[in-house]
């Protein structure tokens, strides 16, 4: 009898376990439709693969992680950025955030998003030094990683898959304080100090120039040396 029972008690708990499991399966089957279905709107600017589209001014997506993405469009929502009435592409994308009508459908698309194979970077400046580029991301390299990585701790983007075109209009956003322009804004604030520091749009270039090296292996380093 008891180890029948016995029997009984473990034949029910493996068949809830297997229910549990079954439905946190499918509830992860549904977020995931739900975030493709979402980001069928998103597509039309930022591709359907998430790389970008140079031409709607829109940032490859693909390469950034979920908290980060969930993080700016939530900026996006709460009027902290896209705002600034010169910040033209910023507000084009602020409303698009506020498709998102809930917290749970901005989790959905940023873990489609998260789930997109990133490209290597596209790189339209010339006369950039990357040598140059490499000693000015000192003053980065705390924040983003020596492998432009990012730090979820610090809550800073990884910066490897970003195209040089949109990486310089935000740092120049920065500068000018159209990124950054809410006082609540805090990482925006620490973006915006560190400036300071990078003199101007050729120091910008090189900077980028060298991430650019060190996403792609790392070449800069052979170059510097003897
Ligand atoms: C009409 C074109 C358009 C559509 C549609 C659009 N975006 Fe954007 N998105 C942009 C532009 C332009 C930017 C760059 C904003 C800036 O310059 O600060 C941007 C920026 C972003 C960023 C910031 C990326 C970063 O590196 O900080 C995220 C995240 C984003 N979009 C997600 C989405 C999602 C999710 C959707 C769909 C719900 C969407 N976008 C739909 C144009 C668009
Ligand atoms: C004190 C830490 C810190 C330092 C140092 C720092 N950053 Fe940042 N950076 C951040 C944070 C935090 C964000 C996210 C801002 C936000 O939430 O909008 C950011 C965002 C960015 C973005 C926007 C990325 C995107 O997807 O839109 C770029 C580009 C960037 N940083 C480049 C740089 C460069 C280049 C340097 C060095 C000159 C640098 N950062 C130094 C903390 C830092």
């Amino acid at each position: 009898m008891s180890t029948r029972s016995g029997l009984l008690v473990r034949y029910l708990l493996v068949s809830l376990l297997a229910l549990a499991s079954l439905s946190g399966g499918t509830a992860q089957a549904q977020d995931f439709k739900r975030g493709k279905k979402l980001y069928a709107l998103c597509s039309v600017c930022h591709g359907p693969g998430g790389h970008g589209k140079l031409a709607q001014k829109a940032p490859a997506l693909a390469g950034l992680t979920d908290w980060y993405l969930v993080d700016q469009l939530q900026k996006f929502r709460n009027d902290k950025r896209g705002k600034h009435h010169l910040d033209v592409t910023g507000m084009m994308m602020r409303p698009m955030a506020k498709t998102l009508t809930s917290d749970k459908d901005v989790e959905a698309v940023a873990a489609y998003i998260a789930g997109l194979s990133p490209k290597a970077p596209t790189v339209t400046f010339k006369d950039t030094d990357p040598e140059k580029g490499k000693t000015l991301y000192n003053v980065c390299i705390a924040c983003h990683g020596d492998k432009v990585q990012g730090n979820e701790e610090l809550k800073t983007p990884p910066l490897r898959h970003l195209d040089d075109w949109y990486q310089l209009a935000q740092l120049k956003k920065f500068k000018a304080g159209m990124r950054g322009a809410d006082p609540t804004d805090a990482q925006s604030a620490q973006m915006r100090a560190i400036l300071a520091a990078v003199p101007d749009e050729q120091a910008m270039k090189d900077i980028i120039a060298y991430q650019h090296l060190v996403a792609n292996g790392g070449a800069a380093e052979e170059k510097g040396k003897p």
